[in-house]
């Protein structure tokens, strides 16, 4: 019997501490997640010191409570994977420096891992990944709509010319007066809504898979500008309906569109934004029509956690990428780094 290759993950690049266990890139044998957000919900917005402190103080323990829960020690993990970047350069360099700490002390491979092929690969701890596909990655951060001929084969077709779509929903709900992160909230109230304030769909140039939401957000902020000067209410659900239907539509279009041009046989959709109820809804519904498959990770998947980074370092191990001692946190990386 061939033996199992496991991956000691870690992933701390926004505000999760994570730690997980990873058998032949498929099987989760434990997924340790600490979300800080209480601890910026005061700032309405994760505050990148307060964030590395956090992983300092907690790495260590979720490393110990992630072998553990596996049932698995050091000496039985063939690589230690880490989340290389993008994301807040102090808040990577924790994780970072404790995989390289945990590679050099028990001479294992070092494996750097991007954030969002660990939102891609999150599918493949579920159904599996499908070549050729595209992804639609929607994070805090990202907004890109991703071609996939095979494994670690990312070819960025579109991505936002400003705001990040989930920076978007979390701009609006603050206007609202909606707690952070405020996604999930819009997410609830838009089920409750009309579509009544007949927001702006941004679909640029024709041909174009890019995205923009900034002008969406400024079309919000400036109807709830001028409510306010007629004393006229504001009715929230109607705003998270009005806003949430507009940026789905856009999204939706924009991924089937590239579907349909790439003759592609899944979509995937990553990201924290992937939970979204409005946008899953409209993306079954589109993909059944046109006789794709549609794959979105479990909501626990979506937002950031350890699973999905060891999920995407079972490829890149396999490829026989490496990170040195040498090997530092990236606030901005390149998606195309795997490329043959
Ligand atoms: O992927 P993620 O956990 O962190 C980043 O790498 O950015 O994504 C977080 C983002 C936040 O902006 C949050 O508001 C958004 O995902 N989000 C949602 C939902 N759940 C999380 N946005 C819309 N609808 C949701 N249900
Ligand atoms: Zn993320």
């Amino acid at each position: 019997m061939n033996k199992q290759t496991k991956i000691l993950a870690l992933e701390t690049s926004c505000d999760e501490t994570s730690v997980s266990v990873i058998e032949n890139g498929q099987t989760i044998l434990s997924n340790s997640v600490l979300s800080q957000i209480e601890s910026h919900q005061r700032f309405g917005g994760v505050v990148p010191e307060v964030a590395s402190r956090h992983h300092v103080e907690n790495i260590t323990v979720m490393i110990e409570e992630a072998l553990q829960e596996a049932h698995t020690t050091m000496a039985d993990v063939d690589a230690v994977a880490v989340t290389q970047g993008p994301g807040l350069i102090g808040a990577l360099l924790v994780g970072v420096n404790a995989a390289k700490a945990l590679a050099f002390a028990n001479d294992k491979p070092l494996i750097p891992v991007h954030h969002i092929a660990g939102h891609v690969y999150a599918n493949q701890l579920q159904s599996g990944l499908k070549f050729p596909l595209i992804a639609l990655i929607v994070s805090g951060g990202h907004t890109e709509l991703v071609y996939m001929e095979n494994h670690l084969q990312f070819e960025v077709i579109g991505e936002t010319r400003d705001d990040a779509v989930g920076e978007a929903y979390d701009k609006v709900a603050r206007k609202i007066g909606l707690p952070y992160p405020g996604g999930p909230a819009i997410d609830r109230l838009a089920a409750q809504g009309e579509d009544t304030y007949d927001f702006p769909r941004v679909w640029l140039e024709p041909d174009s898979y890019d995205f923009s939401f900034s002008g969406l957000k400024s079309a919000v902020i400036n109807k709830l500008h001028q409510l306010a000067q007629k004393g006229e209410p504001v009715i929230p659900e109607n705003v998270a309906t009005s806003f949430q239907n507009s940026v789905v539509e856009v999204l939706v279009g924009k991924a089937m569109r590239a579907c349909e041009a790439y003759g592609v046989k899944q979509l995937i959709v990553a990201g924290g934004v992937a939970s979204n109820r409005g946008l899953r809804q409209a993306l079954e519904a589109a993909t059944a029509e046109k006789g794709i498959e549609l794959a979105i990770p479990e909501p626990k998947l979506c937002t950031d956690n350890a699973a999905m980074i060891g999920a995407a370092a079972h490829e890149i191990y396999l490829k026989g990428i490496r990170g040195d001692m040498a090997l530092n946190g990236q606030s901005s990386m390149d998606i195309e780094m795997y490329r043959d």
